[in-house]
C-alpha cells in the first residue's frame, strides 16, 4: 500500500505491528504515524524526525482502542462500586479509551440538566481515559422531551437508557412510546433494558413466601420468557414508530431471535451482549462451601443462564453480526462490604432482591473476548469482527465515528499493543483479582485464563498504560469528555411501513 495520509514530523511511530481496522487486517510493517494525538498516517519506512518517538509492537497485533459503551461508575445505587477514577484506570489497564457512563434522572426530577452536570462533576479531572455519558431516563416528561434533549443533544450527550424493570427506573409503554417518538424527531440513540417487570414480580414474591431467598433465586426470578416477551415488545414499539433501538445487554437466545428476525426485515433493531453471558452460568450463583453468600457476586440482571447451550448460542450471535456492541455492563459493588453485596445478608438471613445487581468487567472485557478472536484452532470471530464489535460499532451508533473507534488518518490516536501470538505459552495468563486496577474486592472471572493482554495502551497518542514498565502511566487528569455526535444506524434501516400498514399511514400520525 502506498502512504495514507501526511508523512511527515510525527510525534510517535508504532513500528512493526499488525494493525487490525474493522475492516482488515493490515501486513506486518505497516506502520502508524501519529502527530497531536490524531493518526496521521498509515505506511512503510514512515519518515522520522529527532523528536519522533517511537514504539516497537514487536510482531504483535494492534487493534483501536476498546469502545466500552456501558459501564457504570459512581452511581448512587451502587456507592461501595467503582468512581470514575478507579473505574477508568482499570478500563485503561485493559485496553480501553473510552467509556460511556451513565447519568441517571431520579423520578422525581423535573429537569435532567442538575443531574447531567452533576455526573460532569463526578468526572471531570477525575478520569484516566476518554468518556462521555448516556442519560439514564426514568420520568420522561414533555418538557425534558421537547426543551432539553435538544439541549443536551447539542452539548454532546446523543443516547438515553430506558428501563422496563426495576421499580425506581421502569417505564410503562406509554412513556417508552413517547421517547421513541422524541427520538424519532430528534434523533438521539436509545437504549432499553428489557426485561417484563411483573413477571420478576410475580415470581420473586412465590420465591419469598416460600423462603427460596438465597442468591440462586435470583437466576429463577428473572426466566429467559421475561427477556423475551420484553424484546418482543420494545422491537414492536419500535417498528410502529420507525425508530432504531439498541437492546443491551442480551443474554438468551429466544430473545435474540427476535433481534435477528427484526434485522432480516431490515428493521434497524440493534442489540449488546456483554463477558458475563458468554462465559458464567447460573451454577455460579450457588454458594461454595466456604461462603453460601459468595453467588451474590454473580448476581446480575438480565440472570446468568442455565446451560452450556445458551453460551453458545451468544458467542453464535457475537460472531455472526446479529449483537453489534459488546460492552462489560461494569455494574461494580464491592462483595464483602455492608453497603455492597452485603446488602443481601440481614441477620444471617440471605435475601438475593437485596443485593445490588451487576458484576466488574471493564477490564476484562477486551483479554477474554480477545482470546477466541483470529485463526486459532477455538477462535470463534475474525480479528477485524473483534475490533468492529468492540471498538467500531459501539463508536459509531454512539456518535464517535471519525473520532474514536478506528485506526484512519484523522482519528484519535487510541490504540491497544497486544503481544505476539504465543507469548504467553501454554494456556495463557491467568486473571487475577490481586492484578486488576479496579475498586471492587472480586472479579467473576478469577482463575479463567485468557491468552493475551494489552501489553501498552496508548490514549491520544501518549502511552497510558505499559504492562512490562510499571503498569499505569497516565493520570486521572488524562481523560477528556468526549462531546458525541448523533449517533448512526448500523444495522437496518428507517423509513420503512411497520407491517400491516398501508404506504404513508404512519403519516397521518407522526
Ligand atoms: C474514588 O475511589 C477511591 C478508592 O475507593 C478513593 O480513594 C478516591 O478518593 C475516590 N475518588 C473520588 C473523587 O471520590
Ligand atoms: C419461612 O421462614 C420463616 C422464618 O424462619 C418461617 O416462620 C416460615 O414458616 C417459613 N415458611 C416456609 C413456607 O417454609
Ligand atoms: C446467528 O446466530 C443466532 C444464534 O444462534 C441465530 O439465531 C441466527 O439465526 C444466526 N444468524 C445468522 C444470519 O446466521
Amino acid at each position: 500500500m502506498g502512504d495514507i495520509g501526511e508523512n511527515t514530523g510525527f510525534d510517535l511511530v508504532v513500528t512493526n505491528g499488525i494493525v487490525v481496522t474493522a475492516s482488515e487486517v493490515l501486513s506486518l510493517g505497516i506502520e502508524i504515524g501519529i502527530k497531536d494525538g490524531q493518526i496521521s498516517c498509515l505506511g512503510t519506512s514512515l519518515t522520522r524526525s529527532p523528536h519522533t518517538h517511537i514504539i516497537d509492537a514487536k510482531g504483535g497485533i494492534v487493534t483501536p482502542g476498546g469502545v466500552d459503551s456501558h459501564v457504570h461508575f459512581a452511581q448512587d445505587n451502587s456507592p461501595t462500586g467503582d468512581n470514575f477514577t478507579t473505574g477508568s484506570r482499570s478500563a485503561i489497564a485493559g485496553g480501553t479509551t473510552t467509556v460511556l457512563a451513565f447519568a441517571s434522572q431520579l423520578k422525581t426530577e423535573e429537569s435532567v440538566l442538575p443531574c447531567i452536570q452533576n455526573y460532569h462533576t463526578r468526572a471531570k479531572d477525575l478520569s484516566y481515559c476518554d468518556y462521555s455519558f448516556h442519560l439514564i431516563l426514568t420520568n420522561p416528561t414533555p418538557k425534558i422531551m421537547s426543551e432539553e434533549m435538544p439541549l443536551l443533544i447539542k452539548q454532546g450527550i446523543t443516547s438515553v437508557k430506558l428501563y422496563m424493570t426495576y421499580e425506581p427506573m421502569k417505564l410503562g409503554d406509554s412513556q417508552l412510546l413517547d421517547v421513541l417518538m422524541a427520538a424519532r424527531a430528534l434523533g438521539f440513540t436509545t437504549m432499553v433494558h428489557a426485561e417484563n417487570s411483573d413477571i420478576i414480580s410475580l415470581i420473586t414474591n412465590r420465591l419469598e413466601a416460600k423462603n427460596h431467598t438465597t442468591p440462586y433465586f435470583h437466576a429463577i426470578s428473572r426466566p429467559q420468557i421475561a427477556e423475551n416477551e420484553a424484546t418482543y415488545r420494545i422491537i414492536s414499539l419500535a417498528e410502529l414508530t420507525d425508530t432504531p433501538i439498541l437492546i443491551v445487554h442480551m443474554s438468551s437466545e429466544i430473545a435474540m431471535k427476535h433481534v435477528r428476525k427484526a434485522q432480516t426485515r431490515m428493521l434497524p433493531i440493534h442489540a449488546e451482549t456483554c463477558p458475563q453471558y458468554l462465559f458464567l452460568l447460573s451454577e455460579r450463583l450457588k454458594g461454595t462451601e466456604q461462603d453460601d453468600f459468595a453467588g451474590a457476586k454473580c448476581v446480575c440482571s438480565p440472570p446468568l443462564r442455565h446451560d452450556p447451550n445458551d453460551l453458545e448460542a451468544m458467542w453464535r450471535g457475537v460472531a455472526n453480526g446479529t449483537f453489534s456492541t459488546f460492552s462489560s455492563d461494569h455494574a461494580p459493588s464491592t462483595y464483602d462490604h455492608a453497603g455492597g453485596k452485603k446488602l443481601g445478608v440481614k441477620d444471617g438471613v440471605m435475601r438475593y432482591r437485596n443485593i445490588p445487581n451487576g458484576v466488574p468487567g471493564v477490564e476484562t472485557r477486551l483479554p477474554l473476548l480477545f482470546s477466541f478472536a483470529g485463526s486459532k484452532p477455538d477462535s470463534r470471530l475474525g480479528l477485524p469482527r473483534f475490533v468492529q464489535i468492540t471498538s467500531s460499532d459501539p463508536a459509531k451508533l454512539y456518535g464517535l465515528e471519525g473520532v474514536k473507534g478506528n485506526i484512519a488518518p484523522g482519528y484519535d490516536a487510541d490504540l491497544v499493543i497486544w503481544y505476539p501470538d504465543n507469548h504467553f505459552p501454554g494456556t495463557g495468563l491467568q486473571i487475577e483479582q490481586r492484578n486488576l486496577h479496579h475498586a471492587v474486592d472480586y472479579t467473576p472471572y478469577e482463575g479463567m485464563r485468557v491468552r493475551n493482554w494489552p501489553r501498552i495502551t496508548v490514549l491520544r497518542g501518549e502511552v497510558k498504560w505499559d504492562r512490562e514498565n510499571g503498569g499505569l502511566k497516565g493520570t486521572a487528569k488524562d481523560g477528556q469528555f468526549i462531546k458525541r455526535s448523533l449517533g448512526r444506524i448500523v444495522v437496518g434501516r428507517t423509513g420503512g411501513e411497520a407491517r400491516g400498514m398501508m404506504e404513508g399511514e404512519r403519516g397521518f400520525w407522526s
